[in-house]
């Protein structure tokens, strides 16, 4: 039985069938999300290429200057960190983190409740900086 993301059951596909596993024995539910479709972008906030953010990693003291498009999940790869992630969809929940100042733009899948939200939490893989923003990565 094997559930996530397209990519990992095509992944495991391979690998068992490459082992010569009896593929009648095995199974996987889909795990996907509807896309993303520019009417859920609430109107106030729409990220724009043109505009510059500046992400503050708190816990590694690492600043780095990204566009309001870039995701925070991105911006912190490209600086050479580390957020764990799994779907990159916001649905699964691994790229949580905490946003301690300034705004971002984040349309996900479920992946986070509204408490966490009140609470400050962020998914990065699916949120945009708007201007500064601090996270505790
Ligand atoms: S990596 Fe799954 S919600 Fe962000």
């Amino acid at each position: 039985f094997c559930c996530g993301p397209e990519p990992f059951m095509r992944a495991v596909r391979e690998a068992l069938a490459g082992l010569g596993y009896d593929m009648s024995r095995y199974h996987q539910e889909s795990f996907t999300a509807e896309p993303w479709h520019a009417e859920d972008v609430p109107e106030d906030v729409i990220p724009d290429e043109q505009n510059h953010a500046e992400i503050a990693f708190a816990l590694s003291g690492v600043t780095t200057r990204c566009s309001e498009t870039d995701t925070i999940l991105a911006a912190a790869k490209a600086a050479g960190l580390v957020i764990p992630s799994g779907c990159s969809m916001g649905i699964c929940g691994t790229c949580k983190v905490r946003k301690t100042e300034g705004q971002v733009h984040m349309v996900h899948n479920g992946g986070i409740t509204d408490e966490d939200v009140d609470e400050g939490f962020i998914l990065a893989c699916c949120s945009k900086p708007l201007g500064r923003v601090a996270v505790e990565a």
